[in-house]
């Protein structure tokens, strides 16, 4: 008798979790509504007259349509835009099939919190600090390198050495970059040292090093996308629609910048109270509606939101959350990914709530997986719908019968979570009949991408000449 009311408590629990959790899942028409409210926004940011209000920028980055041929030897690579700055040296050649043949030897140097967030003086010369500390270990210093520069942010380019940063994303701030040259910036810090020299010859968005080094391996590559701390892809688009830039011929990959999708209002029937919270209390309110919803830098404090809500519903730990549980940010996100490779015996996430201050019980443990893949899978849906909705649209504007494509994909959460990647594909794949979509995951893309399209330029630069 009493086992029998326990185990009913427990059914009416679950439903109740359930039932909170069965907000984050979409139904394929609401999926279908994102990716035509994308494909609109898309639209609006390649018109020069709906250009300043859309939200979905799409800027130009002056990386065209490629053309064959580039320099060999050695150049630098330098990737600033998650959590660390990555220098590396890449040595481009050709083998005996003239392929490209990329090495690399490279570094990661984590970015201190006040050069994040001090001024743009500081975070350059931490740059700079760093590409010396490279050269130095590698004893090529006295060598005047050409530089591909990998800024995973938006850029508003005049060319593709030169653009300006529109805004910061992903919890950077420095004061006195927002309105100015990047790579301005970056030379006047390599000059203030002094103790080398260096030719910045191209900048890119991590998007467009992705889908560059994707390229060199797959010709059919003409989308790059990131899923990792931020979220955001690029594309080959035709020069004709690109309209803020002259030219008819050809096609220029185009920085979507979609993370900003939502800004004005697109998202708002889909929003969560927990969506709300992460917003208002973040770096930058209002601000990248769409990746708060996907990526790495919010989807560990997204499930830790969810889990006090369950929490206070009196549905999960006792009722009682720990002093680390209720504080902003002690969920990680590399938790999600542990918590969902659980392989059943409850061990790891156990481990990883006791950390936390929790000592859960099994059903516990079972709840903290469902919030995780609701999280998660509702992050691959929302991602998969804004993919869906670039490629077949691409589909569309060349008016092909059937597309077939291949998209190069970075970012720690499609690369390290365990089912992510499973379930973005799946949904990509239903959104887009007619499209034959290979999806290949890069290899230190940001920075052999920058070094390649570096190669470009320098060919394209000395043919000039
Ligand atoms: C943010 C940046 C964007 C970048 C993405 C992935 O959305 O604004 O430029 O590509 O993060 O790193």
């Amino acid at each position: 008798m009493f086992g029998r009311t326990l185990r009913n408590l427990r059914c009416d629990m679950m439903e109740k979790v359930n039932q909170i959790l069965s907000e984050f899942q979409l139904k394929k028409e609401e999926l279908k509504e994102i990716m035509k409210r994308m494909q609109q926004e898309i639209e609006r940011g390649l018109r020069v007259e709906t250009h300043e209000e859309a939200s979905v920028k799409m800027l130009p980055t002056y990386v065209c349509s490629t053309p064959e041929g580039s320099e060999v030897g050695d150049f630098l690579a330098l990737d600033l835009g998650g959590t660390n700055i990555r220098v590396m040296l890449v040595i481009v050649g050709e083998d005996e099939e003239s392929k490209w043949r990329v090495e690399t030897k490279n570094q990661m140097y984590s970015i201190p919190e006040d050069a994040m967030t001090g001024t743009a003086e500081m975070l350059f010369d931490y740059v700079a600090e760093c590409m010396s500390d490279f050269l130095d270990k590698h004893h090529i210093k006295h060598k005047k390198l050409p530089l591909g520069f990998t800024f995973s942010f938006p850029v508003r380019h005049e060319d593709i050495d030169k653009g300006i940063l529109i805004n910061w994303t992903k919890g950077f701030k420095a004061s006195g970059a927002e309105g100015n040259n990047i790579v301005g910036l970056l030379r006047d810090a390599i000059k203030r040292r002094g103790d080398f020299e260096m030719d910045v010859v191209a900048m890119v968005n991590d998007t467009v090093a992705t889908m560059i080094s994707c390229y060199y391996e797959d010709r059919s590559c003409e989308v790059g996308m990131i899923v990792g701390t931020g979220c955001n892809a690029c594309f080959m688009e035709e020069m004709r629609t690109v309209e803020l830039v002259e030219g008819e011929e050809g096609h220029m990959c185009v920085n979507t910048e979609w993370g900003a999708f939502g800004d004005n209002g697109e998202l708002e029937d889909f929003r969560l109270e927990y969506d709300r919270v992460v917003d208002e209390t973040s770096i930058n309110p209002g601000h990248q509606l769409y990746e708060k919803l996907i990526s790495g830098k919010y989807m560990g404090e997204l499930v830790r939101l969810v889990l006090l809500k369950l929490v206070n519903e009196d549905l999960l730990f006792n009722g009682e959350a720990s002093e680390l549980l209720k504080t902003r940010g002690s969920f990680e996100t590399r938790y999600v990914s542990q918590v969902e490779s659980d392989t059943g015996d409850r061990k790891q996430i156990y481990n990883i709530l006791s950390s936390l201050g929790v000592l859960p019980s099994e059903m516990d443990c079972d709840i903290v997986r469902l919030v995780c893949e609701s999280v998660s899978t509702r992050a691959a849906h929302m991602c998969g719908a804004g993919l869906a909705g670039v490629i077949n649209r691409m589909r569309a504007r060349r008016s092909l019968e059937a597309l077939k494509i291949t998209v190069g994909v970075d970012g720690s959460v499609y690369k390290l979570h365990p089912c992510f990647s499973d379930r973005f594909h799946k949904i990509v794949w239903d959104l887009t009949p007619h499209c034959e979509i290979t999806f290949i995951q890069s290899e230190e893309g940001s920075g052999r991408g920058a070094a390649l399209i570096s190669a470009v330029a320098c060919k394209m630069a000395s043919c000039m000449k």
